[in-house]
């Protein structure tokens, strides 16, 4: 943030052949508090305070005598340029609460006041600590930790030491692997088992942010650089995780021109924030994950080469749930011991047959998929131990068919909503077997809502 982000302009100033009653008046009609007096080109020369008023009074001056037979000319003064922490500070060292802001050529562009200048700190100081805060809750919630990364198998265990010795390095790591196999799980372990662990771990899901805005995103920008940016400007995540771990999630939909921009600063080290002249130095831990083929994505040139080698200097691979069937029990053990509680249900076990369903299947979703089955299944479970009757959803059949061809909308927005609510409604009754607790609680609605749109859709 600079001086010139926050401060006053135009300015109002005064000659320094002007006579006294003239700066008398000014302080009478503008609410102001002390004039920069200038020369014909603009030049600063001095400046006159509301306690001059108090000298004419007190020695009974004549208001004819020019301003400068009297003003202060040792002015402090500061450029355009100086950051807001810097002015703040010369106010306070020099006791004085304000300083023209003058031009290369010493003339006077504006004023800003010691109390500008700490009331934009503290904006800014603010934004930052309630980001950090909301990620500080957001992350005690959950221990992110290589003990919560399930799995005893060779594969996983072979892969979680290698990621506890990346742990302790500074080096990219690149985070392979198809949806729903840990792959953010994983990059917040490394974080936290990293030296870094103290500094905020901050997230960008590269492909959720819109194109236009991801450079905004990742970098930030300065008050003023555009129509529509925010007072006070906006910090970017690297700024945001200074000291800390970055995570570019789905870094395969980074557009090619972003990719560039991310090269330079994974080679310097530093941040070119929009509408800023200077760069920004940060030291962020960088952490990249994609369920793409990268390696393939560099051959049709829709990635970056330089910045693919860049990125991979540390690989870790997370293997398809199906190639690790021999964790599927274990995992299962976790998730309804963890879910249980989540659901306040109490859920003993799972027949052989149920298990045995569980590992034969194929997982397409690999662990988020497992995960929402148990789900599903302990919600709507009328017995404490999960038999083959509560996974009907794997065999296949229930999967909903997508139309191949845009079907024109017919009706209004409200018939539609109405529509879909019914068929919503209708196939968790019978999924639930006309349970209307458990329809509830399928539906993620309280009994009473559930009540009033059967009756409102004649349902009931
Ligand atoms: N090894 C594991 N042990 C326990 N839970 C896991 C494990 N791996 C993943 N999970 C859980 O599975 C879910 C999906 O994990 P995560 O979000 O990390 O996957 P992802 O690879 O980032 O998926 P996507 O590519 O869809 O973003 C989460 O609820 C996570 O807690
Ligand atoms: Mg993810």
């Amino acid at each position: 943030m600079l001086v010139s982000d926050i401060m006053t302009q135009p300015v109002i100033t005064v000659q320094g052949n002007a006579s006294l009653r003239e700066a008398v008046s000014l302080f009478r009609h503008k609410q102001i508090y002390s004039l920069p007096v200038i020369d014909e080109q603009g030049v600063i020369q001095g400046l006159f305070t509301k306690s001059h008023l108090l000298d004419i009074i007190e020695k009974e001056l004549s208001l004819d005598l020019p301003v400068d037979s009297i003003m202060i000319r040792r002015v402090v003064t500061v450029g355009p340029n100086t950051p807001v922490e810097q002015a703040y500070n010369l106010a306070l060292r020099q006791g004085v609460s304000r300083l023209p802001v003058v031009d290369e050529n010493n003339r006077v562009i504006g004023i800003v006041t010691g109390n500008d200048a700490l009331q934009a700190l503290e904006r800014k100081t603010r934004r930052s600590l309630s980001y950090y805060q909301q990620e500080l809750t957001r992350t005690r919630d959950y221990q992110y930790t290589f003990d919560n990364l399930i799995g005893r198998g060779e594969r996983i265990k072979w892969l979680k030491r290698e990621a506890q010795v990346a742990a302790r390095t500074n080096s990219t790591i690149l985070i392979s692997g198809e949806s729903g196999t840990g792959k953010e799980l994983l990059a917040h372990a490394i974080h936290c088992a990293s030296p870094r662990s103290n500094a905020p771990f901050i997230k960008v899901n590269c492909a959720a942010v819109p194109e236009h805005l991801l450079e905004s995103e990742l970098f930030g920008y300065e008050e003023g650089s555009f129509t529509g940016a925010k007072k006070g400007g906006k910090l970017g995540k690297f700024e945001l995780a200074d000291g800390g771990t970055i995570f570019l999630d789905e870094i395969g939909d980074m557009p090619l021109a972003m990719q560039a921009k991310l090269l330079r600063v994974l080679q310097e080290r530093e941040v070119e924030k929009i509408g800023r002249t200077d760069v920004v130095r940060v030291d962020v831990r960088v952490i990249a994950a994609t369920n793409k083929d990268l390696e393939q994505m560099v051959k049709e040139k829709e990635f970056r080469e330089d910045l693919y080698y860049r990125l991979n200097v540390i690989d870790l691979h997370l293997p398809a749930l199906r190639d690790r069937r021999e964790d599927i029990p274990l995992l299962i053990e976790h998730f309804l011991k963890t879910l249980g509680t989540e659901l306040g249900r109490k859920i003993k076990g799972i027949t052989p047959q149920a298990e045995n369903l569980l590992v034969q299947y194929d997982w397409p979703g690999n662990i988020r998929e497992l995960r929402n089955s148990l789900e599903r299944a302990i919600a709507l479970s009328l017995n404490d131990v999960l038999d083959v009757e509560d996974f009907k959803g794997l065999s296949g059949d229930d999967v909903p068919v997508k139309p191949t061809v845009p079907v024109m909308p017919v009706g209004t927005l409200a018939e539609a909503v109405e529509k879909a609510e019914r068929e919503t409604i209708k196939n968790a009754l019978s999924y639930t077997n006309y349970n209307k607790v458990a329809t509830a609680r399928v539906l993620g609605v309280h009994r009473s809502l559930l009540y009033r749109k059967l009756k409102q859709l004649g349902l009931d």
